[in-house]
């Protein structure tokens, strides 16, 4: 039964669960259509809990028989859960209920995916599988026995026994119940083994469908470098004797860390030179190393409740990027994730879904899974680190886990760990987790005898709910260098905790150049007026590989808005500049190649907005293609030169250093595409015997309107490997040009294999058609309806991925009137689609408002 009014749940409305659960013992009997699960829980009164009434949470079950202490009873049900008396003391509580997990499209509680068996209980999912207090705050042992003909039976914690038909675990760690996992098929693993600092013995398995499992060594060589990094860098040792991934097919996410079972979505583990990429190796790596760092950021410690999500996401995204760092370039990944970061957080951070790290109201959590939680959250913690230093950080971390092991804890707790560490006052810090919207930061100069003043005034635009902000504790990060390009005064943090505030640097020879914000020290916009020479300057010898990046993405920036604004031409002065860079062969060459990227037709409609210019998606992409045109033109005798530098002849592997030469050449190879209309990538797609070489030349005949003939030969190579094709269809629409993005989306859509219940195939559609920019924008709603219509539709099988997919509608009001009404139309007709979920109806809400 469909949820007639949704409720706002409010943070500032928790009390805790009255009862407390001592353990649970689940017996699952799997069959697609009716599978019963037998519970058996412990209950007994939460002494530290005001008097409810007992409600367990509980969707689309059919209750078969509930007894209190042996006793039949007959709870009064309701579409979320039921409701029954009970004793006042401790009890024995006891249900039987049917599922259809054949049924499940929503890919959420207990559902089928190819034939297998799985589960996914976060964030409400439990109660999709049992009457249950699906909340975080209820920590129990479980004890799961499952029952079924399938080879393979699999659930949290340690295998205790198992039979002819039925396997027997115990999971000997407290937990929510969102952390549950079951999993059950005709599956094949790849096994491994780790020996913990301690000398305990862990079995590893990564299991997957057969005939996927030559695809598993690169992920479990990821899993034990995390395990290893883990006990290396924050003390923390794995706490079971088994450790189980899991590939499934169809997946609403990426991954999962259920304790002691992790499940994957088959693109985020599933890994071999052949059929992924370097992007897609790299991917795995950090998601692997995500999901086990949760085991002691949001399992061991978990959050008291889904208002605090960014206590554990935003750790572990962090540490996640630590281990990156450390695995591969640290000056490389803080590029990347700021790319990543202006690209989805700020978006989501300047428009109507903003909202804090820390939420205060959701009407369905699946949809706070956002930018602003896990990446703007990850930032936070970057700030707290470089704010009080790496020893002290530490020393905080140690008594986090010393403190709250086992809990369900705060923001609160997490930043008193913090201050009882350092002896900080955070009161003005824990304004990051409260105040939503993006800080703008301008800064002034002054220079007089020997004395250089840096003003800053900070200053956050109003978002949804806020109209007034207070100022921010900003650590920025400042060099200076002396006009031959010395550094003469190397990386300091300046602690901003004022509206305005100045900063003086003394006894200096002559008027530096000021590096600031280096390494992005904190999330916020940098308004600077600074002349193109400095810029260039900087970009020529800053010792800040960031701010070197920065400082050419300013100037690109400032070309391409004269472009569009007063049909300037190209800026040959910065492709000279940028060239001396991209020649330098003592440079890694993944730098160079993120050098090479002009920064994104969606940052330049923001960079427009904001100026109070409406932008026009089809002048921004004509003035990044000119750009792009003059950038290959001035080079064209350097680009065979560096393609030839950047081949690889060494047996293949998805390491840095290779997969930086590969990134290098082929960002080389799209803009010789522009000089030779494809030759030079017909030959590579030829050649190529690994997928980053053959995906990157596809799409270079792509964007020259040559891959016809490539195209139909990756289909015949490709076309029984699932994840192969999601790129295939996913390239098509992406890399097209503007005009035909939306017909051929649509084209693809009537294709046999457009399986749009896959999530992954139709993100592969629908989401690249969102990251065409001028396409998705086309002038006359094509893209817009097209999308529309396919989350309608969607919306009546899988509300999780309909609803996070809405977003791509969150920067409509920045387009001209005629866009902004056909938008409007769309999300409009998408609200009045009858029986919307919850999910979706929160998202247009949200965006309309
Ligand atoms: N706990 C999440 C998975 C999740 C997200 C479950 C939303 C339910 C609802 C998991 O740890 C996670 O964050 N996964 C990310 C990848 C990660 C590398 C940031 C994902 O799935 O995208
Ligand atoms: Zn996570």
């Amino acid at each position: 039964m469909k949820d007639a009014s949704p409720q706002t749940i409010y943070l500032s409305d928790y009390t805790p669960f009255g009862w407390q659960v001592a353990d649970v013992h689940l017996t699952v009997k799997l069959a697609p259509k009716a599978t019963r699960v037998v519970s058996r829980i412990h209950f007994q009164p939460n002494p530290n809990a005001p008097a409810q009434d007992f409600f367990l949470h509980g969707e689309e079950l059919k209750l078969i028989h509930a007894a209190i202490d042996g006793t039949e009873v007959t709870p009064e049900l309701t579409p979320q859960g039921l409701r029954c008396d009970v004793p006042s003391g401790p009890f024995l509580w006891e249900t039987e209920v049917e599922i259809a997990p054949a049924e499940n499209t929503a890919l959420e509680g207990l559902y089928m995916s190819n034939g297998m068996y799985c589960t996914q209980c976060e964030a409400e999912g439990f109660r999709k599988i049992t009457y249950y207090p699906d909340r975080p705050d209820v920590m129990a042992t479980f004890t799961v026995r499952i029952e079924g003909d399938t080879p393979v039976k699999l659930s949290n914690g340690n295998p205790t026994d198992s039979g002819e038909g039925w396997a027997e675990w115990h999971d000997p760690w407290p937990k929510p119940a969102y952390l549950f996992a079951l999993v059950a098929g005709d599956l094949v693993n790849h096994p491994g083994a780790f020996t913990t600092m301690s000398g305990k013995e862990v079995e590893l398995n990564i299991w997957v469908r057969p005939g996927d499992e030559g695809k598993c060594a690169f992920g479990m060589e990821a899993l034990k470098a995390s395990m290893t990094w883990d006990e290396e860098v924050y003390g923390r040792e794995y706490d079971l004797d088994i450790f189980n991934i899991v590939a499934v097919d169809d997946f609403n996410m990426g991954a999962m860390e259920n304790k002691g079972l992790n499940i994957f979505n088959s693109s985020c583990v599933l890994a071999s030179p052949e059929t992924s990429t370097d992007a897609n190796f790299e991917r795995i790596e950090a998601i692997i190393a995500h999901e086990y760092f949760h085991n002691w950021t949001g399992n061991r410690i978990t959050c008291r409740d889904w208002f605090q999500l960014c206590l554990k996401e935003g750790l572990t995204v962090y540490r996640d990027s630590q281990f990156t760092s450390d695995m591969r370039s640290a000056e490389v990944k803080r590029i990347s994730d700021v790319i990543d970061l202006r690209a989805r957080q700020f978006p989501e951070d300047q428009g109507p879904l903003s909202h804090p790290v820390r939420p205060e109201s959701f009407q369905e959590i699946n949809n706070f899974y956002t930018a602003t939680v896990y990446e703007k959250g990850a930032e936070v913690i970057g700030m707290l680190k470089r704010l009080v230093g790496d020893e002290a950080y530490a020393k905080a971390l140690d008594l986090y886990f010393e403190r709250h092991d086992g809990d369900a804890a705060t923001i609160e707790d997490w930043l008193r760990v913090f201050e009882d560490a350092t002896g900080r006052d955070l009161t003005q810090f824990q304004r990051w987790y409260s105040q939503s919207g993006t800080p703008h930061l301008s800064v002034s100069e002054d220079y007089a005898d020997g004395t250089f003043t840096l003003t800053f005034k900070q200053e956050t635009p109003p978002t949804p709910g806020q109209p007034d902000k207070a100022p921010q504790v900003l650590p920025i990060a400042v060099g200076l260098l002396n006009p031959n390009g010395d550094e003469v005064v190397p990386t300091t943090v300046l602690e901003m905790t004022d509206a305005e505030q100045s900063f003086r640097f003394e006894g200096l020879s002559a008027k530096p150049v000021a590096s600031i914000l280096r390494g992005f020290s904190a999330p916020v916009v940098l308004d600077r007026e600074t002349s193109a020479e400095e810029k260039r300057f900087l970009l020529a010898h800053d010792t800040d590989a960031f701010n070197r990046w920065e400082a050419s993405r300013d100037l690109a920036r400032g070309c391409l808005f004269d472009m569009v604004t007063e049909g300037a031409g190209p800026d040959t002065a910065w492709i000279d500049a940028l060239e001396q860079v991209i020649r330098d062969g003592d440079l890694d060459p993944a730098f160079r190649a993120l050098m090479l990227a002009l920064p994104t037709q969606s940052e330049l409609a923001q960079m427009l907005h904001a100026k109070g210019i409406t932008p026009d998606p089809d002048a921004i992409h004509a003035a990044a293609e000119t750009l792009r045109n003059a950038m290959a033109e001035r080079w064209s005798s350097l680009l065979p030169e560096l393609m030839a530098a950047t081949r690889v002849t060494d047996r293949y592997s998805p390491d840095a250093k290779q997969s930086g030469k590969r990134a290098l050449g082929n960002a080389v190879l799209s803009l010789q595409t522009r000089l030779d209309g494809g030759k030079a990538a017909q030959a590579q797609f030829d050649a190529a015997d690994n997928m980053t070489m053959q995906l990157s030349a596809l799409s270079c005949l792509i964007s020259a309107g040559a891959e016809d003939a490539a195209l139909a030969a990756f289909e015949q190579q490709w076309k029984d490997d699932r994840l192969v094709m999601d790129k295939w269809f996913a390239l098509q629409v992406a890399a097209t040009k503007p005009e035909t993005a939306a017909p051929r989306a649509e084209a693809l859509t009537k294709r046999p294999d457009f399986d749009w219940k896959n999530p992954n195939r139709f993100r592969a559609v629908m989401g690249s058609l969102a990251m065409n920019h001028a396409g998705f924008h086309a002038k006359d709603g094509s893209g817009y309806r097209l999308l529309a219509e396919w989350l309608i539709k969607l919306d009546g099988k899988n509300p999780q991925t309909a609803a996070r997919m809405c977003s791509v509608f969150q920067t409509w009001t920045r387009y001209d009137a005629g866009r902004q009404a056909l938008m409007k139309a769309e999300l409009e007709r998408i609200a009045a689609k009858p029986d919307l979920s919850r999910d979706v109806s929160e998202m247009v809400g949200r965006l309309l408002s």
